[in-house]
C-alpha cells in the first residue's frame, strides 16, 4: 500500500521536474539527508578518505583564536547550518574568552532536531545565549540583522565547505546575498574545499567500504519508501567524477540496464537508457586565487586564509565592503 499520505508537495514537484528533464536527469541533494542519510554522512564524515571535515575541525582547533583576534567586539554570531557543534565549539570558546561578556549565538537550520542537538552540545559555553532559527538561509540572516545591536560586529559562520554544493554562479548570487544583509565591517568565515589531485578526491567520494555509495542510493530508498516507487537499487550504481571544466567532484546514480521505474506517489513513470544517470550532487573545488575573486566580486575584502597542509582546506575571514 503507497505510503504517500504525508509526502510533501514540494517533494514531489522537484522530484518530477529534476527526473522528467529530456537531458541529465537530476534529484536535489536535500533529499539525501533523511534520517539515514544524516546517520551515512556522519561516518563519511569519520572515513579516512573523507579529509574534508577533520581539516575544517584541525583547522578551527588551531586558529580559533587568530581568527577571532581579527575581530571587534562585542561579536554577535550567526550560523548557516548548525552542523554537529564540534568546529563552532572552538569559535565560540575563542570568543568567550575574548569578550567577556555575554553574546547571542543563532544556529540557523531548517532541521528541528539538528537546532536541538546543537543547543544541546555547545550550551555549556560560557557567555553565549543560544537561539536557535529553524529557517532557510538567508531568512534566518534577516532575522539576525533585525535583531542585532548597532555597535555589534556580526560575525557569520558558513564552514563545511557547503559554499561548494551552489553550482556556479550560484556560488556568487547566494554570497552576495548574504553580503547584502550585512553591515560595512560584518565579517563572514567561509569553508572551502581546495582543489587537490583527482585520483584523492575520486577515493573521497567513492570509498573502498561504499559507505559513500549507500549515502547515494539511500535517496531511492527514499523514493521507494516515501512516494512508493520501484527502484531495483541493484540495477543502480553509484559514480564519482571529477568534470575539470567546473573544477566539480560530480555525484551520480548510473542505471546499469535500460530500464523503466515506476514512482506512483509523483505520477510518473520514468525511463532510463543503460549507462544513463540521475545527478545528486556536485562538490566544486577551489583554488587560492579562486577565493580572492570570489570574495572580491561579492564586496568582501579578504582578511585572512588559513590552510590545513594534510587536506588542502581554507577557512577563509571576509570582511564585508
Ligand atoms: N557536502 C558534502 C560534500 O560535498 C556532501 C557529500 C559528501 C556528498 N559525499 C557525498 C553528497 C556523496 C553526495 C554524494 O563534500
Amino acid at each position: 500500500m503507497a505510503t504517500t499520505t504525508c509526502v510533501a508537495p514540494e517533494m514531489v514537484a522537484e522530484v518530477r521536474a529534476g527526473l522528467m528533464r529530456t537531458g541529465q536527469k537530476e534529484l536535489p541533494s536535500k533529499y539525501l539527508y533523511d534520517s539515514v542519510g544524516s546517520a551515512l554522512f556522519e561516518v563519511i564524515c569519520t572515513l579516512p578518505e573523507y579529509g574534508l571535515t577533520r581539516a575544517d575541525e584541525r583547522l578551527l582547533q588551531i586558529y580559533s583564536g587568530e581568527i577571532v583576534s581579527k575581530l571587534t567586539t562585542p561579536v554577535v554570531v550567526a550560523e548557516l547550518g548548525s552542523g554537529t557543534g564540534k568546529k563552532t565549539r572552538c569559535i565560540l570558546e575563542a570568543l568567550s574568552s575574548l569578550q567577556h561578556s555575554s553574546y547571542s549565538y543563532f544556529p540557523i537550520e531548517i532541521s528541528a532536531s539538528a537546532l536541538t542537538s546543537c543547543k544541546r552540545e555547545l550550551g555549556d559555553i560560557d557567555f553565549v545565549s543560544i537561539v536557535g532559527l529553524e529557517r532557510e538561509y538567508l531568512d534566518g540572516l534577516l532575522e539576525v540583522a533585525a535583531r542585532r545591536e548597532p555597535e555589534q560586529q556580526l560575525l557569520v559562520l558558513f564552514l563545511g565547505s557547503t559554499i561548494g554544493n551552489f553550482e556556479h554562479p550560484a556560488d556568487e548570487k547566494f554570497l552576495r546575498e548574504v553580503r547584502n544583509i550585512l553591515c560595512p565591517g560584518d565579517a563572514l568565515l567561509l569553508g572551502t574545499d581546495l582543489k587537490k589531485e583527482t585520483p584523492r578526491l575520486i577515493r573521497a567520494y567513492d570509498d573502498p567500504l561504499k559507505v559513500t555509495a549507500a549515502f547515494d542510493m539511500n535517496i531511492l530508498v527514499r523514493l521507494n519508501r516515501e512516494l512508493d516507487a520501484d527502484f531495483v537499487l541493484e540495477n543502480f550504481e553509484h559514480v564519482a567524477r571529477f568534470n575539470e571544466n567546473t573544477s566539480s567532484i560530480e555525484m551520480h546514480l548510473r542505471s546499469k540496464v535500460e530500464q523503466t521505474v515506476n514512482i506512483p506517489g509523483a505520477e510518473l513513470t520514468v525511463s532510463f537508457r543503460a549507462g544513463e544517470t540521475i545527478w545528486t550532487e556536485s562538490s566544486h573545488k577551489f583554488t587560492r586565487e579562486e577565493i580572492c575573486r570570489l570574495a572580491r566580486a561579492t564586496h568582501f575584502e579578504l582578511l585572512g586564509q588559513w590552510i590545513d597542509q594534510e587536506w588542502p582546506f581554507a577557512e577563509n575571514l571576509l570582511i564585508a565592503k
